[in-house]
């Protein structure tokens, strides 16, 4: 790998560099990752390169958004494939600190964007988006960006993050790229990777149920709970799945919708074997 792509892992570093860049009015964007990277996440970074000088990929599997309990020993992890992958797609550095470092002994401060975070994932992973928030808002103090790139797979995490920027006053300006989907429909993740060939046939039903609500919206059925009854009747039909969810909220508040009558997400999570599955639709009226 040249000299020009770096690994950094010091935040005091990531800084410096940033600050650098910004004094000679270079434009900086983020693309905060987990690593395990797939198309989805370069999708991301090409989004980032279109729109900055300076496009930092940041890997970081975050153990504060991970309940007891959950898969952050097996989480995926990468590190030089990822970033190869990263700069192939357009990244010019990547910054992946430790954990020691991001949360040393003794470390004690979160944010908690309170409302947005209580419903859909919130409700079954308590903390999650305490910890997303945390940890974005400690990424970008250490890449300072003027733009940061996010999925609208994880839908209730972009809302939450633009509100974060905006009621922190970061100034970051977030952009949300469209899911990107495998042949067969199923939104990339890099949970996927869990699936038996049986179960990701089966994981496909989530992508089925958002498609026949959307299909019945736009022959004008506004009902929410019909229109949820196609994405759950599609989640019941596959033996392997088990839908934790199936709502339609406001695409800005994520207030629950009974008609849907301004823009709203229908949004699905679901088990399928040890793989937990999110997806979603954006309704507009
Ligand atoms: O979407 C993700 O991969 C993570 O939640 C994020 C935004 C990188 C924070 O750890």
């Amino acid at each position: 790998m040249p000299l020009s792509f770096e690994i950094l892992r010091d935040a005091a570093a990531m800084r410096s560099r940033a600050e650098a860049q910004r004094r000679c009015g270079k434009r900086i964007a983020v693309v905060p990752t987990m690593g395990a990277l797939h198309d989805g996440h370069l999708s991301l970074i090409r989004a980032a390169r279109a729109r900055a000088d300076l496009v930092v990929a940041t890997i970081f599997v975050n153990p504060t958004q991970f309940s007891p309990g959950e898969d952050y020993a097996q989480y995926p992890r990468s590190e030089s494939e990822d970033a190869a992958k990263a700069r192939a797609a357009g990244a010019d550095l990547i910054y992946a600190p430790r954990a020691e470092e991001m949360y040393p002994a003794g470390y004690d401060t979160y944010v908690d964007v309170t409302a947005l975070s209580e419903p859909l994932c919130g409700a079954s992973r308590p903390g999650h988006f305490r910890g997303v928030a945390t940890v974005v808002t400690k990424l970008f103090h250490a890449t300072r960006p003027h733009v940061a790139v996010f999925g609208e797979k994880d839908y209730q995490q972009l809302v939450i993050v633009r509100r974060l920027s905006r009621d922190l006053d970061l100034g970051v300006r977030i952009v949300g790229m469209p899911i990107v989907r495998a042949d067969d429909g199923l939104a990339l993740s890099s949970r996927n990777a869990y699936l038996s060939p049986d179960e990701r046939r089966d994981a496909t039903a989530l992508y089925r149920g958002l498609e026949a609500a959307r299909n019945r919206h736009a022959d004008g059925e506004r009902e929410a709970d019909d229109l949820v009854a196609c994405a759950r009747a599609a989640v019941d039909a596959a033996p392997r799945a088990e839908l934790e969810y199936a709502e339609i909220r406001d695409a800005e508040t994520l207030e629950l919708v009974r008609r849907v009558d301004r823009p709203a997400v229908l949004a699905v999570a679901a088990r399928v074997g040890s793989a937990r599955l999110i997806d979603n639709t954006v309704l507009s009226e």
